[in-house]
């Protein structure tokens, strides 16, 4: 695959940036927001909670989002279930009108997901909660939470979002430990402070928050997608081929770009938003572990392990951040790929002629993982259950063309 593709703007970092908005009566206009499945989830929830959600209706920005009169302060289950991400509106919806019903996420292809690390933390905040009939049920008294020292067990980055957003508008300070260091962790505070809150600390495990009276509007640019950009360079090397990516943020994909270098792809920072890949026809094997950032990110192992089953000798692929990541190492198999799974471990060995079939996406970024499969595989492979890769992935088909892949979207298929 050759030539030049646009990254969009990170869909992890747009969804709690309008889940923010429900902080201010005022509007927040965003920018740089992906046409993806989840962002229009997002947008329905905000309006079903009484927020005016326009679309591309501020000049130049994709969402202009105001949060007047807020008259539900519920996500309900139908579209809790279609997006685990609708519990970012529970810490900013608690912390604005005291009060937030949001139904309890269920498990995931992934793993259970629990989201017990963001309900023990606005407990301590004051909020009493209870769970009953398959919601969280949050009251803060007398309307506010207050600000407390929390750490979290374990980094959580939703989590880290969701107390984050709650923390500034309660009285105090918040100080939240072990908090997450992804890049939309930044992002959000970066909203935020221009929302008026008094956030330190971003970029690091600890993050301090004054809470304020009142939050205001705000226009902000989301950063762009550092998993889709991943993608596309997982892509440029599995295939030899030679991209450049724009609008790209080099910085976020550091062990990405380190990974594949071991891999034998050549990667080349050419600008402070550019970055090219170009790959020798053998890529060689390179064990990843998935950690928090700045580690290698879980939602790229999927990408990798179809790199992987094109590399010389064996790779060795450890998931330390969900229980049940490895679906797509299944359907792989299935194309010819030679892995074994042992727990959270996964060894590759390669090269494997892969040959293509109809495989099954199981989420999001196994998707991409099987989609870059098909890319090397002989004949036609056929993905079912690509609805998944709309929930986050701009214009996928349409770009991978552009590059000159050979794939369709083909309707009428069993879903
Ligand atoms: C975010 O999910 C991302 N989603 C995920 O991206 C990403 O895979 C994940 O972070 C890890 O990087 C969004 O940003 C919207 P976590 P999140 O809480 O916040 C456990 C994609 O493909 N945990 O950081 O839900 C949890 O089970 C998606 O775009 C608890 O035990 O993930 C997991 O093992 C998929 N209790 C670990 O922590 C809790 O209360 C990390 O999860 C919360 C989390």
């Amino acid at each position: 695959m050759q030539g030049t593709v646009a990254i969009s703007g990170a869909k992890n970092s747009a969804l709690p940036a309008m889940a923010a908005a429900l902080l201010t009566a005022e509007r927040v206009a965003l920018h740089n927001i992906p046409r993806v499945r989840d962002i229009i989830t997002m947008a329905k929830l905000l309006a079903f909670m009484g927020a005016k959600v326009g679309v591309d209706s501020f000049p130049g920005a994709d969402y202009s989002i105001e949060a007047q009169a807020l008259t539900h302060a519920e996500a309900p289950y139908e579209l809790v279930k279609t997006m685990r991400a609708s519990i970012l509106t529970l810490g900013p919806t608690l912390a604005r009108l005291g009060i937030a019903r949001v139904s309890l996420p269920g498990g995931c292809a992934i793993g259970a997901r629990p989201v017990d690390l963001h309900l023990s933390a606005l407990e301590k905040m004051g909020a009493e909660i209870a769970t009953t009939h398959g919601y969280i049920e949050a009251r803060a008294p007398r309307g506010r939470l207050r600000g407390v020292r929390i750490r979290f067990d374990k980094i959580t980055v939703t989590g880290t979002e969701n107390i984050l957003m709650a923390a500034t508008l309660a009285d105090g300070e918040t100080i939240l430990e072990n908090a997450a260091r992804e890049p939309e962790i930044g992002d959000l505070v970066g909203l935020l402070r221009k929302m008026g809150a008094k956030i330190s600390g971003d970029g690091t495990a600890t993050l301090k928050i004054e809470g304020v009276q009142k939050l205001g509007g705000a226009e902000h640019a989301v950063i762009p997608d550092r998993i889709e950009a991943g993608t596309f360079l997982v892509a440029g090397a599995i295939t030899s081929g030679d991209l450049t990516l724009i609008n790209c943020n080099p910085e976020h994909l550091g062990a990405t770009i380190t990974l594949l270098q071991r891999a034998g792809a050549v990667i080349e920072t050419t600008g402070p938003h550019r970055v090219r890949v170009h790959a020798p026809r053998k890529l060689t094997a390179a064990n990843a572990t998935t950690e928090e950032y700045p580690g290698f990110a879980t939602d790229m192992q999927a990408q990798y392990m179809a790199l992987a089953t094109q590399a010389e000798g064996t790779s060795v692929i450890d998931e330390t951040i969900f229980e049940n990541r490895f679906l797509h190492a299944s359907e792989m198999m299935r194309m010819g790929a030679n892995i074994s799974i042992d727990g959270h471990r996964a060894v590759v060995r390669g090269p494997a002629a892969l040959s293509g079939t109809t495989v099954q996406a199981s989420d999001l970024r196994a998707s991409a993982g099987l989609v870059l499969a098909g890319l090397v595989a002989s004949g036609e492979t056929i993905i079912e259950r690509v609805y998944h890769i709309d929930r986050g992935y701009e214009r996928i088909v349409e770009k991978l063309k552009a590059l000159g892949a050979v794939i369709a979207r083909v309707h009428g298929q069993n879903q």
